[in-house]
């Protein structure tokens, strides 16, 4: 395990998102409101940046881009959202933030992953 120092825990506010670089890997920390969750700061679908798209409510992060969402309490997928979030381990001590850098978390991303015209046609 390599924990790391992330920020300190008053750095990120409620129902916000916040990039840090945690020995020159990006990371995506979310305050949730009930805690903390640290991801890779591109959403699953197309890359966005979540530090941009991300909107952070009711403990739920959702890309405004196409409404992929994800609750953080559960690290479980919302509706149409078809991607899971992948997840570095936290833990807080002494106010810090901390995360588990074992590797660099990404996705895969397939080579032209167009968006879905049929989705907001669904009913
Ligand atoms: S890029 Fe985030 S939902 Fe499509």
């Amino acid at each position: 395990m390599t924990w790391k120092k992330v920020c300190d825990v008053g750095d990120v506010d409620v129902n916000s998102v916040k990039i840090f670089d945690v020995g020159g890997v990006n990371v995506l920390i979310t305050n949730y409101g009930g805690g903390f969750r640290a991801t890779p700061p591109v959403c699953p679908h197309m890359e966005e940046p979540l530090a941009e798209s991300g909107i952070v409510a009711n403990c739920v992060l959702t890309c405004s881009k196409h409404l992929w969402a994800w609750d953080l309490r559960t690290t479980d997928m919302i509706g149409e959202t078809e991607k899971p979030l992948k997840f570095y381990e936290t833990r807080e001590e002494d106010g810090a933030l901390f995360v588990n850098m074992v590797e660099e978390l990404v996705y895969e991303f397939e080579s032209g992953d167009e968006f879905d015209d049929d989705f907001f046609s669904q009913s």
